[in-house]
């Protein structure tokens, strides 16, 4: 469904996004992991046809994206980090209007609004002026915005971000059920726990560049072990802890007053013979390969 090679995204003299491939296939949910600034939106929008390609090759649905950005914008739908939902008309009309600007005539593109609003658990809700909807609804409506014109192919920048968790919770629930349905998404996101239940697929990137790329649980076996090992410890023992640590060749990251230690090749490190300090075992999340790959948190906010 997407194919991208070498792809370059310049505003002026700054390089967002620096030469990056990946392909997505149809059907699948692929997700972009990275912190603010990893030019994840940028790569987004020269999908989405709304930002022109500095280079590279860029192909949408077997579409030229760098010569024709006008007819991707037919084939897919798009939810951008900012709303942009109109204040002065209805939650229906909000979802119609769009379905128009896709050459919907008027009686399917009310029929696909009352579709999307039943969908996305807003059918009460129809009638409200946009400002009245919590927050929760508001991105609700704003993804079922991009269903309206039965796009093959789903674009959504941070779908979840700013939302509590039981808003997130049924984001993922719905999200999960279009996948079943075989649309293509392709998503952004910081939060790892997002990318691990959604994403089929996904890459890891940071200033621009993909560091790595897999299903989620390829990516943590291979970079962080089934299970990190955490090490606390003791009152005054952390230099003596740390250079254990580096003495033993330890890949670890010091987190708060813990050391995370990854496993190597899938299996889990023998942490036993470490003095001075507590040592407990979890499994390995994304949070830690994106330690791995850069020695830094995911978040930064
Ligand atoms: N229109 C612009 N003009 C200049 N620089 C820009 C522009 N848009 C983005 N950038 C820069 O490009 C880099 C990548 O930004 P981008 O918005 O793609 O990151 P992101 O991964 O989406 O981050 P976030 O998680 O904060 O949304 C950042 O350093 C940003 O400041
Ligand atoms: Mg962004």
């Amino acid at each position: 469904m997407v194919r991208a090679a070498g792809l370059v995204k310049k505003f002026g003299g700054f390089t967002a996004v620096d030469g990056i491939s990946f392909e997505v296939r149809r059907g699948e949910t692929f997700g972009m992991l990275g912190p603010n600034g990893a030019g994840k939106t940028s790569t987004l929008r020269m999908m989405s046809g709304l930002s022109p390609v500095s280079a590279g090759e860029l192909e949408i649905d077997a579409i030229d994206a760098t010569a024709n950005p006008r007819s991707i914008r037919d084939v897919i739908g798009v939810v951008s980090q900012h709303d942009g939902l109109d204040p002065d008309i209805s939650v229906r009309d909000n979802l119609t209007v769009y379905g128009f600007y896709f050459g919907l005539d008027r009686d399917i593109a009310r029929r696909r609004a009352d579709e999307v609003l039943d969908f996305f658990d807003l059918k009460s809700r129809g009638g409200d002026s946009v400002d009245d909807l919590s927050g929760g609804m508001r991105r609700r409506l704003t993804i079922a915005r991009a269903f309206v014109s039965r796009p093959r192919l789903v674009i959504l920048d941070e779908p979840t971000t700013g939302l509590d968790p039981s808003s997130r919770n049924r984001v993922w629930e719905q999200l999960a059920i279009l996948k079943n349905s075989g649309v293509t998404v392709v998503m952004s996101t910081h939060y790892m726990e997002e990318a691990a239940i959604l994403c089929d697929r996904l890459v890891i990137m940071d200033e621009g560049r993909i560091l790595g790329a897999g299903t989620p649980d390829e990516l943590i076996q291979e970079l962080a072990g089934a299970e990190v090992g955490q090490v606390r410890p003791q009152a005054g023992q952390r230099e003596s802890v740390k250079r254990q640590l580096a003495e033993g060749g330890h890949e670890s990251s010091e987190i708060g007053a813990i050391f995370v230690v990854r496993g190597v090749n899938g299996a889990r490190v023998d942490l036993s013979n470490i003095s001075g300090a507590r040592v407990t075992y979890r499994s390995a999340n994304l949070e830690d390969v994106f330690l791995s790959l850069t020695g830094r948190g995911l978040r930064d906010d």
